[in-house]
């Protein structure tokens, strides 16, 4: 039985009980009733007030306001401090006080709580009444308040999604979920991780490897379901150095492929018929004679194409920037190929665009007009640009991340490791690896172990290069349709 169903209105309903009770008999929470539940005046007082983290006064009155303004959260869990704040939710770490009330199937990471390296609170912790003199292990989870001005579909979309993908390798299982009035609470897992921002500076090749086969074996599975995360970027893959393991997490873009589509980009039509359209386009009968086009008409009378653009910048695939009508979970290994680009150019954020216009220009500074055009085509667009510094041909990926990581030899490791990334960043979603397929590349399965440790200062820019020889990077270059 699942607590989740859809109410008449679109509001997310969770299962009710009348009164809150301890269950009798362990069993999975999400057979369980998961409504806000109701405390008594005393309740109050009992609270737990001490936190066994340095914790930022304006952090406790935020919690405070959360332990107030949701009845009964702290009978079930003491909030010890506030990891995340995004643009849909704040994430709380808190202790589960009611653990061992529960079959805990989802505990995989209860091994990485208790490493030594990812220390446990020590001070205060707080016992569940009955279990006098007896020190409990505290158990730690995330809840994801998410925040009432998201769409109660939006919501449901997102513990659905959860939901469906519990049982997977390094996805970040939903444990349950809560609704008081117009708030929910997602309670996850709390999952240790260190902060990309600092971690990315001193990753070898080796612990890129370990990060990427972890992200692209949630990947797998999560594409394996039909599922597009559409939001892959570092803050939403917590990964921990120790374990060499990371989970995924934030389904709050997630979609099912195909749920989206409005009509079919040009993309998703064989290459004869594409051909054909592109040669029998107005554009293609009327060429502008001056090498560039005279602008665009003032009124122009057809509907403009909409498309779902919902991502992080920087991290957009080049369909979704072009509008594609027909996406897929290729999206989200585009964005997998970004992170591997800033680790292997030692860049954050590697592309620091300020709107889509601006990303087009970053992406064409890379592949030249030439293989923009193509890549536009693929999706029935036409790309223009007068720009002067943006060359024809474009760069090769290793001479990119050399520039990037200013270094003036590229170790085997890395080259091995700027291949996988060339097939990763392939502007033709069709021909962009798989998950499934990036697993298999000689990345994963027959590394090159030469590494040498990284000597440079990610504050350092390279110099700006020349674009690229003719017949150097032929390799790379997209075939025209
Ligand atoms: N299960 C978890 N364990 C530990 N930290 C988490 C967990 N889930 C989320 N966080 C932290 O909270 C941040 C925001 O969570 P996320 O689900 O991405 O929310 P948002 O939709 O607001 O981006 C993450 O980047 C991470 O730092
Ligand atoms: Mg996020």
């Amino acid at each position: 039985m699942s607590a989740l169903r859809g109410a008449p209105a679109g509001v997310l309903e969770l299962q009710r009980s009348s009164s809150y009770q301890v269950p009798e008999h362990p069993k999975h929470r999400f057979e369980e009733v998961e409504e806000a539940l109701e405390i008594d005046d005393n309740e109050q007082s009992r609270r737990q007030k001490n936190y066994d983290e340095e914790v930022d006064e304006s952090v406790r009155e935020d919690m405070s306001k959360l332990e107030d303004t949701f009845p009964g959260i702290i009978h079930r869990f003491r909030l010890v401090n506030r990891i995340g704040e995004g643009t849909f939710s704040t994430v709380y770490k808190a202790e589960d006080l009611l653990y061992d009330h529960y079959h805990n199937d989802w505990d995989v990471f209860a091994q990485a709580q208790q490493q030594e390296s990812w220390p446990s609170p020590s001070s205060k912790k707080r016992r569940i009444d009955g279990e006098p003199g007896q020190r409990k292990q505290p158990r730690y989870v995330a809840l994801k308040k998410i925040y009432v001005t998201s769409s109660p579909i939006r919501i449901q979309n997102e513990l659905e999604l959860l939901h469906d993908l519990r049982g997977c390798k390094s996805v970040c299982p939903l444990i349950t979920a809560f609704r008081y009035q117009d708030q929910v609470v997602a309670v996850l897992p709390y999952f240790p991780h260190s902060d990309f921002r600092i971690q990315y500076r001193t990753f070898m090749v080796a612990d890129m490897r370990h990060y990427l086969r972890s992200l692209l074996t949630a990947l797998q599975s999560v594409h394996e379901h039909d599922i597009l995360h559409r939001d892959i970027k570092p803050t939403n893959f917590l990964y921990n150095p120790e374990l060499k393991e990371g989970v995924l997490v934030d389904f709050g873009l997630a979609e099912r492929e195909g749920s989206e589509y409005t009509s079919q980009c040009l993309c998703a039509h064989q290459t004869y018929v594409r051909r054909s359209r592109i040669l029998s386009s107005y554009y293609s009968k009327n060429p502008p004679t001056s090498g560039l086009s005279n602008g665009y008409p003032k009124n122009d009378s057809r509907s403009s194409r909409r498309a779902n653009r919902a991502g992080t910048r920087g991290f957009r695939a080049p369909e979704v920037l072009f509008k594609c009508t027909s996406q897929t979970t290729k999206i989200d290994m585009w964005s997998v190929g970004v992170i591997l680009l800033t680790l292997l150019g030692r860049r954050f954020p590697f592309f620091n665009s300020a709107d889509d216009i601006d990303a087009m220009i970053e992406m064409s500074s890379i592949f030249g007009t030439r293989r923009m055009k193509t890549a536009a085509a693929m999706h029935g667009q036409i790309f223009e640009t007068n720009i002067p510094t943006i060359g024809e041909k474009g760069y090769s990926w290793e001479k990119l991340v050399k520039w990037s990581s200013c270094v003036e030899d590229l170790t085997e490791s890395e080259q091995q490791a700027t291949r996988l990334l060339a097939g990763l960043m392939e502007l033709d979603p069709s021909k962009r690896f798989s998950a499934e397929e990036a697993l298999q590349h000689e990345f994963f399965t027959q590394p090159v172990h030469h590494d040498v440790e990284w000597g440079g200062h990610p504050e350092e820019s390279g110099e700006s290069g020349e674009e690229e020889e003719d017949g150097d990077d032929e390799a790379d270059e997209v075939a025209m349709l």
